[in-house]
């Protein structure tokens, strides 16, 4: 049966703009596909706050998979393998990632599990998948009107790579903070969703 994970990383969560719009992107999904199964995972509550010492050594270290401190580790790589297609909705914070997701990413790139070294690189060794990034800011972060790094998209990139996954397209909501502007950015990011040959409308029967 296929699945759908769905990662948010907002700490507005269901209020969050990206996390509605990548709701609509699973409506998208299982009107398409009504047997898919959907898992959410947010990661504001993830119950590891900061990375423990003891991952920190399990990993230095290299411990077997099912030693306890790779337990979180193993959970979220699994809902990984499990996913047809993953989703992650998250906003920018100072120029990257927000922290919640920084410690999923700790978590989930793990030498020997999820990618393996080979002549100096770091080879991805889970499937590809398709993968929907949605993006919310408050300032814009792409094109010409950018005002900030953008540290988030590269490095996103570079993560899913890292673990095998090539196959990502982005949709950014940027400039959220001009609240006259909002709706607008909103229906655009709806539209460039609908466009979407995986995640968009799904074509009529
Ligand atoms: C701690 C913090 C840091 C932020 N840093 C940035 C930033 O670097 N660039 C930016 O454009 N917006 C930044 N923002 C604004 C958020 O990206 C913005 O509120 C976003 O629209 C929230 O989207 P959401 O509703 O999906 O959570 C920051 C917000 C917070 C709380």
């Amino acid at each position: 049966m296929a699945s759908i994970l769905l990662i948010s990383a907002s700490p507005y969560g269901a209020d969050s703009r990206g996390h509605r719009l990548a709701d609509q992107a699973v409506a998208n999904l299982i009107a398409a596909d009504p047997s898919m199964q959907l898992k959410r995972r947010d990661l504001t509550v993830l119950p590891e706050p900061v990375l423990a010492r003891g991952y920190a050594d399990a990993v230095v270290g290299g411990h077997a998979h099912d030693v306890p401190a790779f337990t979180l580790s193993e959970e979220l790589i699994a809902e990984i393998e499990q996913a047809d297609r993953m989703i992650i909705a998250t906003p920018m914070h100072n120029f990257t990632v927000p922290a919640a997701l920084k410690l999923w990413i700790d978590q989930v790139l793990r030498i020997g599990r999820s990618f393996v070294p080979q002549d100096g690189w770091k080879v991805g060794i889970l499937a590809d998948r398709p993968t929907l990034i949605v993006i919310t800011s408050g300032g814009r972060i792409t094109g010409a009107d950018a005002r900030q790094p953008d540290h988030l998209t590269g490095y996103l990139v570079d993560v899913l790579a890292t673990i095998g996954i090539r196959d990502i397209r982005f949709i950014y909501l940027e400039g959220l903070v001009h609240a006259d502007r909002a709706e607008a950015i909103v229906a655009a990011a709806q539209d460039t969703l609908a466009a979407d040959p995986v995640f968009g409308s799904p074509v009529p029967a």
